[in-house]
């Protein structure tokens, strides 16, 4: 799992793991251990202390460390602002597209050769199908589906940019979820984005406007609602996947030159 800092004590029996990879140091020591009898990883986004804002995550060694470790899917919690009146902050999103505005991220594992993975279905459908589940055996369920734009940051929004959004019908607004997304798909792994809605975005109500101080208390206020809600659905994760997933990569031209994470 990759996430924020709420989620440290997510793990149990946990030992640390320094991992280094050929894109360089993950954001923090992976927290490895086990959930309902699964092994499963933590993995701090921004780092401990929150110390690598959304555009300077090196996002590449972090689903690289992940992978190297034996990770097959990934369950990403993350802080969203709404583009809808009806998601208020509160609301848990299971988004289904991406609208990628990033720019300059390092995007890719294949920075030579022809490799094109597909993206149409930027998550996995199982994991989706999975945090459903254990969400409607919660008092609140979950929204299924929803566009989720990624921009650079670390500002937010003006009101026409995030008017244009909503005017496109995207649901959701952040700023981690690419390229994590596509390069957790470049490594075969499964990724599932859930998403928090902390605030409404600039230009769903014109009195007001997100501020930081708002997304970090709201986040911080359903952090133990998500970590419950994760903990109760590792169980329920496919041992086996069925999903496209794991065939990511089936018949790519020109794979990894220099070596895959195994
Ligand atoms: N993350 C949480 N709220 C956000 C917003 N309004 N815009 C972008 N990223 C966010």
């Amino acid at each position: 799992m990759v996430g924020g800092s709420g989620f440290y004590h997510f793990v149990d029996d946990l030992h640390e793991v320094e991992i280094d990879t050929p894109y360089g140091a993950p954001s923090d020591r992976l927290r490895v251990g086990s959930v309902q009898g699964r092994n499963v990883a933590f993995l701090a986004r921004h780092g401990r202390d929150h110390r690598f804002p959304p555009h300077r995550i090196n996002y590449r060694a972090n689903m690289w460390a992940l992978r190297s470790i034996g990770v097959q899917q990934v369950l990403a919690p993350c802080a969203v602002g709404s583009l809808r009146p009806d998601l208020g902050p509160g609301s848990l999103v299971i988004p289904d597209q991406i609208v990628d505005r990033t720019g300059g991220r390092q995007g890719t594992y294949f920075d030579e050769g022809a490799a094109h993975v597909s993206f149409a279905d930027p998550y996995c459908p199982s994991g989706r199908a999975a945090v459903r589940a254990a969400a409607e055996r919660t008092a609140m369920p979950a929204v299924d589906g929803g566009t989720m734009v990624v921009i650079d940051g670390p500002r937010f929004s003006t009101r026409a940019e995030s008017r244009w959004y909503a005017t496109q019908g995207w649901a959701l607004v952040n700023m981690t979820g690419m390229p994590e997304a596509v390069l957790a798909r470049e490594l075969a792994m499964c990724y599932t984005s859930i998403a928090l809605v902390t605030d409404v975005d600039a230009g769903v109500d014109a009195a007001t406007a997100v501020n930081q101080a708002e997304v970090f208390r709201v986040f911080a206020e359903h952090t133990e609602r998500l970590r419950a809600l994760l903990r109760d659905l590792v169980a329920d994760l496919e041992k086996d996947r069925r999903c496209p997933c794991p065939a990511a990569l089936d018949g790519l031209a020109h794979r990894h030159s220099e070596g895959s994470p195994g």
